[in-house]
């Protein structure tokens, strides 16, 4: 198998090795990946090449069969491939591809979103969680004519310049930023995740320059750190008296834990969200939105200017509205957060049974494996993760790998669940993941 117009040899066994091919990358790509975590740095060993996905398995270029529990790092939602999905967009294929101009595949996906997501009630499309992010921000400040804008630390919003910024102490303060190369850091503000105390601080001191306070209502780019109600809560009566917007960034938890997104689910309204990954179906696409006094600034309506030659792309919008519809009419978010309370729960007692020190949160179908914590805390800030996690983790991980099943390669990236993934594969992969427990723990004591 293989795509004939590629020069590529898929035929040649010897060629069609993950290694040799990683090592041709090399040479021709920065650490022969185009995105970092997928090159294996933090759990060590080569990175598998793979050919072809299908449901909840992915195949190697060797051949090799695995549950996919990384899932493009969360848009496949349905699983890959899925047979609706993939018969709308070849019908797009063969009626448009890029128009450049107003069409009406986009304005049906705008309105299914403004009608689901309260707080959308408009939204502009873009094509990644990063676009939409750094769209969002610039409203937030072409409204308030403020430049701050705070984060909060363990919260990942894309590479966009001013949200690469280090993890610090929890302190409220400027810091250095994560990458060469980013000159607006200093307009970065942080505080520390479930830190009452520290929010209160910045806002006290430096609320009159912020013109938003972005977040990630369910963390999920620093393991799983789910926050109490009454923190997320009180972001907003901070940010409403200092005249700061609130940003949701549901780029992960968009149409993964809640029709409605988490801002639905808790009955919030933040000024403005970000969307992507499930939204675009698997497909390049991203959104931004919120409330309509806010989106009436972007241009060509207002004066924060914002545009893009691929965005709202037919085909991408296409994947995106025929996976949310189905999600809808079948009700699959609930479905796969139920299919994962099981899994879940299997997982900690075949842990437990192995005397693996690890436990499994989830929040719906997104879920995290972590050591055990000192009387078996919710960890909801970074700092709370036990230090051996990095060091424990990637012997596990390979442990899992050699048993056929992916798992996103970095201690602290969340898991999916899809769609595809049935109650009988799931069944499967916690007894592989079990077994991989209890093999690394050998590995690692022997
Ligand atoms: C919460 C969050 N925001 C933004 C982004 C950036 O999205 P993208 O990778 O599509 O640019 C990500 C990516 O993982 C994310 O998890």
């Amino acid at each position: 198998m293989g795509n004939e117009f590629m020069s590529i040899d898929w035929n040649s066994e010897s060629e069609m090795k993950s290694e040799k091919l990683f090592e041709r990358s090399k040479k021709v790509s920065p650490g022969g990946v185009h995105s970092p975590v997928r090159a294996f740095k933090s759990v060590g060993g080569t990175p598998v090449f793979f050919k072809k996905s299908e449901g909840a398995h992915l195949y190697s270029v060797e051949g090799t069969k695995y549950i996919d529990f990384c899932q493009a790092f969360g848009p496949m939602i349905l699983g890959h491939r899925d047979p609706e999905v993939a018969e709308a967009v070849h019908r797009m294929i063969d009626q448009a591809w890029s128009l450049g101009a107003c069409e009406p595949f986009s304005l049906e996906l705008a309105e299914f979103l403004t009608s689901r997501v309260p707080a959308m009630e408009a939204v502009r499309f873009v094509s990644s969680g990063t676009e939409a992010v750094m769209s969002a921000l610039r409203v937030a400040r072409g409204v308030t004519g403020r430049k701050k804008v705070l984060k909060f630390d363990g919260c990942y919003h894309g590479h966009v310049d001013s949200m690469l910024v280090k993890a610090g102490s929890g302190l409220a303060g400027e810091v250095a930023s994560d990458s060469a190369g980013v000159s607006d850091a200093q307009e970065t503000l942080i505080t520390g995740l479930d830190d009452d105390a520290g929010l209160e601080k910045v806002f006290a001191e430096r609320g009159s320059e912020i013109a938003a306070i972005i977040l990630e209502p369910m963390p999920a780019n620093y393991g799983l750190l789910l926050q109490r109600k009454e923190f997320l809560e009180k972001i907003f009566v901070l940010a409403k008296k200092s005249g700061s917007l609130v940003i949701f960034d549901e780029v992960i938890s968009g149409f993964r834990v809640h029709p409605k997104g988490m801002a639905g689910m808790l009955g919030l309204t933040p000024d403005l969200l970000t969307y992507g990954k499930v939204v675009g179906g698997g497909f390049p696409l991203g959104a931004f939105g919120g409330k309509k006094v806010y989106m009436d600034y972007v241009a060509p309506q207002g004066p924060v200017y914002q545009a893009g030659t691929l965005s709202a792309n037919p085909v991408s919008v296409t994947a995106g509205i025929t996976t949310l519809k189905k999600l809808e009419r079948e009700s699959i978010i609930e479905k796969i957060g139920q299919r994962t309370d099981v899994f879940v729960e299997k997982l900690k007692a075949g842990f437990k049974a192995v005397d693996f020190p690890y436990t499994v949160v989830n929040q719906g179908s997104v879920f995290w494996m972590h050591p055990l914590t000192e009387g078996n805390k919710t960890i909801r800030a970074f700092p709370q993760i036990p230090a051996n996690h990095r060091t424990d983790y990637p012997g596990f991980f390979h442990a899992a790998l050699k048993r056929g099943v992916y798992l996103a390669p970095s201690a602290f990236e969340v898991a999916f669940v899809s769609n595809a993934h049935t109650p009988e594969i799931l069944a499967d992969a916690a007894d592989r993941l079990i077994d991989a427990a209890r093999a690394s723990m050998a590995q690692a004591s022997g």
